[in-house]
C-alpha cells in the first residue's frame, strides 16, 4: 500500500487550475473582497481527489494526502477574510461502503492531521468541532478528535467543523426521534414545533446556516450535505480537484457570491440598496 504519510508526495505539481495562483492576483483577489458582506458561514463537499491522483498517475489515497493541503488553505483564506464557520464534508455514511483499506487510510489520515496540526490550529484562534455519528468512527479517531476539540473550545476566531460519518437524512433522522422523545416526555409541545425547533435539534445547532456551499471537482450535487441547513445557500461549483483547491479558490468563490442577489423569496427591488 503506498504511504500517505511521507512527504504529502507530489504536493506541488498542480494541475492546470482555473483560478490562479500567483501571489499577486491572490492580493487582487482578496482586495475585491467587501468586508461587509462576507458569508458567515461556508460549507465545502471536498471531491476529486480520487480523480486527481488518477490524472498524476498515483494511488487514491495520495489524492487524500494531498487534500490535507487544500484544507489548510482553506481554513487559512477562510481566517484572513472573516468567515466565522467553515464546516468540511470529510467523511459521508456513505463513505463506509469504499474499500476497507481506503476507510482506514482515511482515518488514519485525520488522525495524523488532527495530531500534526492541532498546536497551530490552536495559536490561530481555531475552535475544532465535529458533527456526524461519531460513535461508529475509530476510537483513536475519536478520542484525537475529542482532544483536539476540547483543547480548542475556548478559541473564537473561527469555527472549523468537520462533518464526519455524516449524513443529512441521519441527521434529519435523529432530528425527528429526537423531538419525538421529548413530545413523549411532555416536554415539547407538537403544536409549538417550528423551524428554530428543528435548527435546534440538528447536529449544527448554535451555528448560523450556510450561506455559501461550495463542491470542487466539477460535479453538481449535494449528495446528502447539511440538506436543511442550505435551504438558502448560494452554491459555487469549480471544475478543479480538491487537491488543487487553494485560497483563491476561495476568495473567488465568496466574490461570486457578493455579486449575487439574494432574494429570499422577495422581489429585487425590495432587496437591493436604495439608490443615492
Ligand atoms: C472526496 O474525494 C474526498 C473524500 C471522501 C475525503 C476527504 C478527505 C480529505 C480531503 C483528507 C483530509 C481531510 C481532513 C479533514 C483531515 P473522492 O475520493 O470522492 O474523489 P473521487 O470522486 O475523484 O473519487
Amino acid at each position: 500500500m503506498p504511504s500517505t504519510t511521507g512527504p504529502v508526495a507530489n504536493a506541488e505539481h498542480l494541475s492546470a487550475c482555473t483560478v490562479p495562483h500567483s501571489e499577486s492576483l491572490l492580493q487582487e483577489l482578496k482586495s475585491r473582497i467587501d468586508a461587509d458582506r462576507v458569508p458567515r458561514h461556508v460549507a465545502i463537499i471536498m471531491d476529486g481527489n480520487g480523480r486527481w491522483a488518477k490524472q498524476h498517475g498515483e494511488h487514491r489515497l495520495v489524492g487524500h494526502a494531498n487534500g490535507v493541503r487544500s484544507v489548510r488553505e482553506a481554513l487559512t483564506a477562510a481566517r484572513e477574510i472573516g468567515i466565522s464557520y467553515l464546516t468540511l464534508y470529510a467523511f459521508s455514511t456513505e463513505n463506509w461502503n469504499r474499500p476497507t483499506e481506503e476507510v482506514n487510510a482515511l482515518m488514519d489520515l485525520l488522525v495524523k492531521t488532527v495530531v500534526d496540526e492541532i498546536d497551530e490550529l490552536h495559536e490561530n484562534g481555531v475552535r475544532l468541532h465535529a458533527i456526524g455519528d461519531l460513535a461508529s468512527l475509530p476510537e483513536s479517531c475519536r478520542q484525537t478528535l475529542q482532544q483536539g476539540i476540547a483543547r480548542t473550545a475556548g478559541n473564537t476566531r473561527i469555527t472549523l467543523t468537520l462533518a464526519l460519518s455524516y449524513s443529512a437524512r441521519w441527521e434529519i433522522v435523529n432530528m425527528v426521534k429526537a423531538a419525538a422523545q421529548q413530545a413523549q416526555a411532555g416536554t415539547l409541545d407538537p403544536e409549538r414545533i417550528d423551524e428554530n425547533t428543528v435548527s435546534g435539534l440538528l447536529s449544527t445547532h448554535g451555528m448560523p446556516d450556510p450561506e455559501l456551499l461550495i463542491r470542487t471537482s466539477g460535479e453538481q450535487r449535494i449528495s446528502n450535505f447539511l440538506l436543511w441547513q442550505i435551504a438558502y445557500a448560494e452554491l459555487w461549483f469549480t471544475p478543479d480537484f480538491w487537491p488543487d483547491f487553494r485560497k483563491s479558490h476561495l476568495f473567488q468563490a465568496v466574490l461570486d457570491y457578493q455579486q449575487r442577489e439574494r432574494r429570499f423569496g422577495r422581489i429585487s427591488e425590495q432587496v437591493a440598496p436604495p439608490t443615492p
